[in-house]
């Protein structure tokens, strides 16, 4: 029944996006098709927490514009509420679909049954959720984060040959990149009994959080700390402040090593302060407006898109920051 109803729905979107009607015309008086040229998508973001989250609202809307879409668009403030309430303001004014940054993984079931019962599809972008009904959102497209956790702690674990002293600054509590971050990361260094996590508390994804958490364990720890894992870049950009503030070295005597490859990161590399970053493309919007003028035209896409990273360092980053876009 709901397959059914799933399949209707999608046959009435494609015949609105094609600027068709499934209603008869007669031979004698051919009715002018209206195509209709516009379509309406709701965009909901989380906030603008780091530079990273910026950087993908600009490629959201700059793709927005560029293909004539109507966006509107809604900044939550970093509270799921806020959401929830933009999702239930898109659904009465009736967009064609909707984009949804989720700030944390659980409390979206009713609102997207909501949206799936005015028939919107729904198009994830950067991070997942957790729904009892995958057919809730029509796909994902993001990062890999376990993967990025891993590639941060393998970069780690070469650089001191397995022994050290690191506090890890975690993302936002119950957000998808902060726990699959973590996990990633926790999970190669396990497999190194030399490679001790000493702290490891949440900065929220911001810059001055990272600075006063880091500021925080600094004064309960002391000064025998050789290495920082940053679930975002802001986060370490805050840690390298504090750091300096209590007469420490990072990148040379602490080594700093964060998630995201903003033009921020790549300075402070060339500056010396930072040693790597993982790259996490926030350019979200063509891949996002492909998937939504697709699914609008009946087609399918993949329910999880990958967006493929790669790792930077201090050694290329003079010459890597030439090509960045963000
Ligand atoms: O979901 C992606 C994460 O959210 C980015 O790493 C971080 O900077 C952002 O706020």
């Amino acid at each position: 029944m709901m397959r059914t109803t799933g399949t209707l729905l999608g046959i009435a979107l494609a015949a609105a996006f094609l600027g068709c009607s499934s209603e008869k015309t007669t031979t004698e008086k051919p009715e002018v098709a209206k195509p209709k040229t516009k379509i309406t998508v709701g965009f909901s973001q989380i906030g603008a927490e780091s530079s990273w989250r910026t950087a993908e609202t600009k490629s959201i809307i700059e793709e927005a514009k560029k293909r004539g879409i109507d966006l509107k668009f809604s900044d939550a403030q970093q509270k799921q509420e806020n959401q929830i309430r933009a999702l239930r303001s898109f659904i009465a004014q009736g967009v064609d679909a909707i984009i949804l940054a989720p700030k944390v993984k659980s409390g979206w079931d009713v609102v997207l049954r909501e949206a799936k019962e005015a028939g919107i599809p729904v198009v994830l972008v950067d991070r997942g959720i957790e729904v009892p009904d995958p057919s809730l959102y029509a796909t994902l497209i993001a990062s890999d984060f376990v993967e990025e956790g891993r590639m941060a702690a393998e970069w780690l674990v070469k650089k001191t040959g397995g022994k050290c002293k690191v506090v890890q600054l975690e993302g936002t509590p119950g957000s998808d990149p902060a726990n699959d971050r973590k996990k990633g990361f926790e999970e190669v260094i396990a497999k190194h009994p030399g490679i001790e996590i000493i702290a490891s508390q949440t900065g929220d994804f911001r810059r001055s959080e990272g600075k006063r958490v880091m500021a925080n364990i600094i004064n309960a720890k002391g000064k025998d700390i050789q290495a920082v894992y940053a679930h975002n870049d802001d986060m370490a950009l805050g840690a390298i402040q504090a750091l300096e503030a209590a007469g420490m070295n990072p990148g040379k005597d602490v080594l700093v090593v964060s998630i995201d490859g903003v033009r921020d990161a790549f300075l402070a590399m060339i500056e010396g302060k930072l040693n790597a970053t993982v790259e996490c493309n926030p350019l979200l919007g063509p891949a996002a407006f492909d998937a939504v003028e697709k699914i609008l035209r009946g087609e399918k896409v993949p329910k999880r898109i990958v967006v493929k990273d790669r790792i930077f360092t201090q050694e290329t980053a003079a010459e890597d920051i030439k090509t960045r876009k963000y």
